[in-house]
């Protein structure tokens, strides 16, 4: 069936397009949606977060100050409030040599008019930000997966750098692959990841066991790959990710000399702001 057919899927090399083709248009906006699907990306990857009332909408961070010009928190803002908002603006700023008078006024999205626009012709990377600020995210999430038949036609992965969350998922729905994200960064300067996910922040300490732990409920890891231009994982990584079951997606990766490198390695698929350019490489 479709859901069988999405995992046979993965098994291939998948582009995902980090926030939309956010290297050439604002990110989680209707242009750079529009830019992924015609570059071809295998995903949309999108960030949620909550409204006060409730809504689940898309953005990255969990402030509206970066990438619109409101301010202060997404959930302390009603839909009618957010929906007001210029999320297109700050990109023309920002990137004067991408920039497009078409990008002005792009408004913040929600979930709900994501998959209206797209129904089953995309595929969503729905990563869950911030869930212990939302308890009600996951609830929410996934009803309205079900409710627009998306489980069942393999159209979604659900990412979170959160164990919680991602469990909390597979609780309410176990048909849904999920991915977990992990941020590793030298031990001296914190000891925050072995809380988020169970796994050592050391990867080259990371163990099958630690692995496993993860297999237990998602189908893959998305790794950063540096950390201040040090590699933090490598090709033994991806392999001992595979020899337990694992997928490896890291993020986000847009020089070409990297993609390169991971491909090399074996990795099944990137996060990219120019999915453009991951094709290429890839082919
Ligand atoms: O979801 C993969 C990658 O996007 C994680 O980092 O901060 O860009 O959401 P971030
Ligand atoms: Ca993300």
């Amino acid at each position: 069936d479709a859901l069988e057919q999405q995992l046979a899927d993965l098994q291939d090399f998948q582009v995902i397009a980090h926030r939309g083709a956010s290297g050439y248009a604002p990110e989680h906006t209707w242009p750079a949606y529009e830019k992924a699907r015609e570059m071809g990306a295998d995903y949309l990857e999108l960030d949620l977060h909550m409204s006060a009332d409730g809504k689940l909408m898309v953005i990255h961070d969990d402030t509206l100050d970066r990438t619109t010009d409101g301010e202060g928190k997404v959930k302390d803002h009603t839909l009618e409030e957010l929906k007001a908002l210029d999320a297109g603006s700050w990109f023309n700023q920002a990137h004067p040599e991408q920039a497009d008078d078409a990008y002005a006024g792009a408004e913040m999205l929600t979930l709900d008019e994501v998959i209206d626009r797209y129904g089953t012709d995309v595929r969503y990377y729905i990563e869950t930000k911030s869930p212990e600020r939302y308890p009600e995210l996951q609830r929410a999430l996934v009803e309205t997966l079900e409710a627009e038949g998306l489980v069942e036609s393999g159209s979604v992965v659900i990412q979170s750098f959160s164990q919680d969350s991602l469990q909390q998922v597979h609780a309410l729905n176990a048909d849904i692959p999920l991915v977990q994200l992990v941020w590793y960064y030298p031990e001296e300067d914190g000891d925050g990841l072995a809380e988020w996910t169970g796994v050592t922040p050391d990867p080259a300490e990371i163990s099958d066991a630690d692995f496993q732990d993860i297999a237990d409920y998602a189908v893959g890891i998305g790794p950063n790959v540096t950390y201040e231009g040090e590699d933090v994982i490598d090709a033994s990584f991806v392999e001992q990710a595979h020899a337990n079951g694992l997928l490896v997606h890291p993020y986000t990766i847009n020089d070409p000399e990297q993609m390169q490198r991971l491909l090399d390695w074996g990795v099944d698929g990137m996060f990219t702001n120019f999915p453009d350019r991951l094709k290429e490489v890839v082919e």
